[in-house]
């Protein structure tokens, strides 16, 4: 296999995990194979998200579609998770970390319900104690697992070294480690070098049978690479990417007889391990089934090519002769033959194989009903919980300076900006929540409203009153003391394409964000027709 430029390898990913569901469609009628198979769902840097925000042109992910896509499964399957399942990796502040407490409950629930059944502690999942932890196991199961992080003291949580599990007849031995250096100064924790606990418990894994051996692992990608490199006996490392950027899965890869595989972050894919075992585990790697990656990726470049060389072939017609463009004709017809052959999927593997695939969660993605009415109740509980949370202290006004009083009060002299400004989606933003019953999460209302937790401000949701949606004073500034005085002075004209990216239009929740295109349309007839132009 050839490797590719990690930019272009990027790209052709996405085009693979596109084309990846319909890649190897299970055939209808056929006789079951004779064997076992069993599929292990992951998760990767989960990261405390249970449903995409909705702010980007295709949000991805969620519980609703993540539970269903495992429930659908045909064959006997359960979940793992590589490590920061619970909480965001920036850590939490005073006002969301009730929510975000509650929130990693109705995680913990949804995976209990999934058939997790190990989940690798990484430096996040402690943000929230070791007593909530604790409490989420006595709930239910909740397993734990880690080769070299060690909770300290009494009443803690109970992490095991490592197990099997039996699923589908197939023996998976499970294990996880995580970088030491991300639990440094933890008094939670005590988290050593992993190669040589780990190796110790790789054969006890062997020693109890474990047939297909997974590592959990929330470490770099180069260390998972020496990881897979020092212990060959692993089938497949599970890795956290660890970074909270968003940013589609890499495709996984082989060192030596090892698979490296991530499924991303924030719950937008899930990734399917699907073993298939035709009598006793043979010693040595099983053979790798990538469900279509490679096809696709071959696909596509032989596409690009294709595209590529008719346009030489076009433009050449004039001023070259004959030879050339037969020869670039000929080229044409190989590489259609070839593309051709490749639009027929690959028949599934036939024998002993490990398969990986990386199933993007997206609105095509059915949604499992019972998880969406856990996150419609624990939106509803939102409100008690939020409504008067919050320190009011940074939001005390300023001396001399401009509070926000919401957009209101402008219209009275800016009849034609307020008009203009009604039929934007800036004056839609809170609704966009309301509508999504989400107008009650800390997390979502710093962009969907003006001065939240500002000076002049509102440090609370009881004291949103006029500011919400994103009013004139987003772009203008606090305008109190220009709505006594009506002196230009008194606001500010501009807002540049750096306000707008700083404070809302981040990739994260605006991913097609071109500050020319948007800014037509929040300016226009009557509101700066000068900057639109005409
Ligand atoms: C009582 C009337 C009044 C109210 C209320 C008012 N303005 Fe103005 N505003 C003015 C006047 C008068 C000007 C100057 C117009 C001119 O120079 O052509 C102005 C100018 C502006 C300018 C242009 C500043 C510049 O440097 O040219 C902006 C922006 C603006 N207002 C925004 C707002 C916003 C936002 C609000 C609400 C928070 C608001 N105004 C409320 C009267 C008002
Ligand atoms: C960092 C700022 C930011 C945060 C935080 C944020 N949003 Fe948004 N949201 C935006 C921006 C910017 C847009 C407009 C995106 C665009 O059109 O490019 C948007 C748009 C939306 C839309 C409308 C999408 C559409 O198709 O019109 C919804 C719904 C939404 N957000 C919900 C949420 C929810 C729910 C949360 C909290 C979980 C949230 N947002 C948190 C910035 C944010
Ligand atoms: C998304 C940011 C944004 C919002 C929201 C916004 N403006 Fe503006 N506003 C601008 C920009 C950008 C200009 C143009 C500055 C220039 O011409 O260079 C402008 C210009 C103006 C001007 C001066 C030119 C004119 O049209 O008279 C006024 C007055 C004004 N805005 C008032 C308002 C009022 C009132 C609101 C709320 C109803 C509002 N703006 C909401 C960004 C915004």
């Amino acid at each position: 296999m050839s490797f590719l430029k990690p930019s272009v390898l990027g790209v052709l990913l996405l085009a693979a995990s596109c084309r990846n569901g319909d890649r190897h469609p299970e055939p209808m009628n056929a006789r079951p194979e004779p064997g076992r198979v069993a599929a292990l769902y992951f998760s990767t840097e989960v990261s405390g998200y249970i449903e995409p925000c909705g702010c980007t042109s295709e949000p991805l992910g969620g519980l609703p579609r993540l539970a269903a896509v495992i429930r659908a499964s045909k064959v006997p399957h359960a979940l793992v998770d590589a490590g920061n399942l619970l909480f965001p990796a920036e850590g939490l502040d005073a006002a969301t970390e009730e929510q975000h407490l509650f929130k990693a409950r109705l995680l913990s629930r949804v995976y209990r319900d999934l058939g997790a059944v190990a989940l690798n502690l990484g430096r996040s999942d402690l943000l929230g104690g070791m007593k909530l932890l604790k409490e989420i196991q006595h709930e239910g199961a909740f397993p734990l697992v880690s080769a070299n992080v060690r909770p300290v003291g009494d009443g803690v949580p109970s992490v095991a070294r490592s197990f099997i599990r039996e699923v589908g007849g197939i023996k998976f031995g499970l294990t996880g480690v995580a970088r030491p250096e991300s639990f440094a100064g933890s008094e939670l924790v005590t988290a050593i070098e992993y190669a040589p606990v780990l190796r110790a418990e790789l054969s006890r894994l062997k020693e109890q049978g474990a047939e297909v051996v997974v590592l959990l692992a929330h470490v770099e990608e180069a260390d998972a690479r020496e990881l897979a490199r020092l212990l060959p006996e692993l089938d497949l490392i599970v890795r956290a990417p660890g970074s909270p950027i968003t940013r589609p899965p890499s495709p996984p890869f082989r060192v030596g007889g090892v698979i490296v595989s991530e499924a991303g972050s924030q719950g937008q894919h899930a990734g399917r391990l699907t073993v298939r075992l035709l009598g006793p585990r043979a010693p040595g790697p099983l053979a790798f089934d990538d469900a279509g990656y490679a096809q696709a990726r071959e696909l596509e470049l032989t596409e690009r090519k294709l595209t590529a060389l008719r346009r030489a072939l076009e433009a050449s017609s004039k001023s070259e002769g004959g030879a050339s463009q037969d020869e670039r004709r000929a080229q044409i017809a190989k590489l259609e033959a070839r593309r051709q052959a490749l639009l027929v999927p690959e028949p599934p593997r036939s024998g002993s194989s490990l398969r990986i695939e990386l199933v993007a969660l997206s609105k095509d993605t059915p949604s499992d009903p019972m998880v969406e009415k856990l996150l419609s109740s624990y939106y509803a509980q939102l409100k008690d919980m939020n409504l008067e949370k919050g320190d009011v202290r940074p939001c005390a006004p300023l001396p001399e300076v401009a509070v926000y009083v919401g957009s209101a009060p402008c219209q009275e002299c800016h009849e034609d900006a307020y008009a203009f400004w009604q039929k934007t989606k800036h004056a839609k933003a809170w609704a966009t929540l309301e509508d999504a019953n989400k107008h009650f999460d800390l997390t979502c209302i710093g962009c969907h409203t003006i001065g939240y937790q500002k000076p002049g401000g509102f440090c609370r949701l009881a004291d949103v009153s006029g500011r919400k949606d994103v009013g004139c004073e987003m772009c203008h500034g606090p305008g109190s003391l220009h709505v006594e005085d009506s002196d230009p002075s008194s606001i500010v004209l501009e807002s540049s394409e750096g306000t707008c990216m700083k404070m809302c239009h981040v990739p994260e929740h605006s991913d097609r964000f071109n500050y020319q295109t948007y800014l037509r349309e929040v300016t226009g007839e009557g509101h700066a027709l000068s900057a639109a132009g005409p």
